[in-house]
C-alpha cells in the first residue's frame, strides 16, 4: 500500500568510516533550528523489532548464508518504512534515515556478490517501492575509511570484511548513483567534516526551502 507523500526523504550513504553518524546529527541540529518537524532515524533499527535484527547482524554469530543476511536487513526495512518513514512523511515531515535500501545493493548485492537485480527485487518488497528523494553519499578510498574506523576503535561483522569487499561495496554505490544522478549527490568525505557537512546541508536545504 502507497500512502499519499508531502514530506521529503533523505538518505546518507556511504562506506564505514565515512562520516555518516555526524552529518545525520548535524542536519538533524540545523533542520530543527530552522523550525522543520523531522524525523532522524537508521538502518539497520529505527523500530524496536529493527533494532533487535541489527543486533542480530552486526554480531552474526549464527546468520549463515548470504540470502539470510540480506532478508533480516529487508525485515528491518520493512517494519521501518511501514511505522515510522510512511507516516512521517505523510504528516509533511523531513525524515533523514542514516543508511536505506541503497546499503543493501552495495553491501550485500556488490559486497557479498547477490547481484544488484536480485537486492534491488527484495528491496522493493521491503519499501514498497519508496525511494528517498535525495541521497547524500558520503565517498571515499575504502582503505581511508577503514582506517578511520580503526583509529576510532569501533568494530562490527563488516569493519572486519577485506579491504576487496569494501571496495566493492563502494563501487556499488557509484553504479547507483551513476544510474539516478537527479536524485543521488556524491559528496567527498575525505575533505575535514565540516566541509562535508556544510555541503550535505546545502544540498539538503535547496531541495526543502
Ligand atoms: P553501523 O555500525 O551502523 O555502521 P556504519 O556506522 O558504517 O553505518 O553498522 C551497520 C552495518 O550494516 C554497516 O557495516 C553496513 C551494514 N549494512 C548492510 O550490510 N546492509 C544493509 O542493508 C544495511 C542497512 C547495513
Amino acid at each position: 500500500m502507497v500512502s499519499a507523500r508531502k514530506g521529503w526523504f533523505i538518505a546518507i550513504e556511504g562506506g564505514e568510516g565515512s562520516g555518516k553518524s555526524s552529518v545525520h546529527a548535524e542536519l538533524g541540529a540545523t533542520l530543527r533550528m530552522r523550525g522543520r518537524a523531522i524525523v532522524l532515524t537508521r538502518e539497520p533499527g529505527g523500530t524496536p523489532l529493527g533494532e533487535q535484527i541489527r543486533s542480530l547482524v552486526l554480531a552474526q554469530t549464527s546468520v549463515e548464508t548470504e540470502v539470510t543476511e540480506l532478508l533480516l536487513f529487508e525485515a528491518a526495512r520493512a517494519q521501518l518504512v511501514a511505522t515510522v518513514i510512511r507516516p512521517a512523511l505523510a504528516r509533511g515531515e523531513v525524515v533523514i534515515c542514516d543508511r536505506f535500501a541503497a546499503s543493501s545493493v552495495a553491501y550485500q548485492g556488490f559486497g557479498r556478490g547477490l547481484g544488484r537485480d536480485l537486492v534491488e527485487r527484495a528491496n522493493a518488497i521491503a519499501t514498497g517501492g519508496l525511494r528517498p528523494d535525495l541521497t547524500l553519499l558520503l565517498d571515499l578510498p575504502a582503505a581511508a575509511g577503514l582506517a578511520r574506523r580503526a583509529g576510532a576503535g569501533a568494530v562490527n561483522h563488516f569493519d572486519v570484511e577485506t579491504l576487496a569487499f569494501h571496495e566493492r561495496v563502494r563501487a556499488g554505490y557509484h553504479d547507483l548513483a551513476n544510474d539516478a544522478p537527479d536524485s543521488w549527490r556524491v559528496i567527498d568525505a575525505s575533505r575535514p567534516i565540516d566541509d562535508v557537512v556544510a555541503e550535505c546541508e546545502a544540498a539538503v536545504l535547496s531541495l526543502i526551502d
